[in-house]
């Protein structure tokens, strides 16, 4: 595996690849970013993986300072995970000067965890066209435990003529339900022990659906309540349309559930694909 921190150097490396994947990640790299990789490799010679912790998409407020940097075993994975280049930029070789051009993401981005983290998704879909342009890859990898980011991605490779396939990788569990998500190891002790109810009430609005429930905003509410009184700080609990996030209609039979709430000083995010109609679960 090569290990290149230059855009310049990367561009050579690439210049003669048939077909390549890339698979963006900010590192602290677990089972689930390796299953990204896997689905990569199952679909082009050459797999590139990206760390790089992106400041532009973090608020003044937010963890982008302790956010856990782990180059050494990261890379030691992706060898083992047989990735052909892992593309290190520092900050200065991403953003050589303050960034003053960026890609505005469609409106859907300022609800959500949108509405929660202003500027956020500009920030991902910034670096995101900016890693597209410097790999051209044929293929990029997303993780669906993002599925807002994931939607903005798949918006801007298309209405920006993108020639780019957005390959969507299933959310990796702990045994007991808790998504795979780099931000877990902040967690305390009592909180990972609590912290799998995120995905239960998902679950549970799945089954409600499943049984009939056709009152979205009071499984949503309910949920809510549920988190909340029990030490969780909810920001929102929501039954969206798959496709395009927006409300669900009672004819939309393709629906996901999506939450983000506070556990202790950590914020996870998780989501539930439901099929109305499919019967119970
Ligand atoms: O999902 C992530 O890890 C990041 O948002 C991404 C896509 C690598 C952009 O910085």
């Amino acid at each position: 595996m090569e290990t290149i921190a230059s855009i310049l150097s990367l561009r050579e490396h690439l210049g003669s690849k048939a077909s390549v994947a890339l698979v963006p990640t900010m590192g602290n790299l677990h089972d689930g970013h390796m299953a990204l990789m896997k689905l990569a490799r199952a679909h082009a010679s050459t797999v590139v993986a990206s760390i790089f912790v992106n400041r532009l998409q973090f608020g003044p407020a937010e963890d982008f300072d302790r956010y856990p940097r782990t180059l050494t075993e990261d890379c030691a994975k992706l060898a083992d995970a047989g990735v052909d280049i892992v593309f290190t930029p520092d900050e200065s070789e991403l953003y050589p000067a303050p960034q003053q051009v960026f890609i505005e993401p469609p409106p859907i981005s300022t609800d959500l965890c949108g509405a929660f983290r202003p500027g956020h998704f500009r920030g991902v879909a910034t670096v995101v066209t900016k890693l597209f342009n410097i790999v051209q890859p044929q293929f990029a990898v997303f993780g669906k435990k993002d599925y807002q980011q994931l939607h903005v991605i798949r918006a801007l490779t298309a209405q920006l003529n993108l020639p780019i396939e957005i390959l969507a990788g299933e959310t990796l569990r702990a045994d007991d339900g808790l998504a795979l998500s780099s931000r877990n190891r902040y967690l305390q002790a009592t909180d990972r022990a609590e912290a799998s109810r995120l995905f239960r009430v998902l679950q549970g609005i799945k089954a409600a659906v499943a049984a009939g429930a056709a009152d979205l905003a009071e499984l949503e509410n309910n949920a809510k309540i549920d988190l909340d009184t029990h030490v969780w700080r909810a920001e929102y609990v929501a039954v969206r349309e798959r496709n395009s996030l927006g409300f669900a209609g009672a004819e939309d039979a393709q629906l996901v559930a999506l939450a983000a709430a506070w556990i202790g000083n950590t914020r996870l995010i998780d989501n539930v694909e439901i099929d109305r109609g499919a019967g119970a679960v």
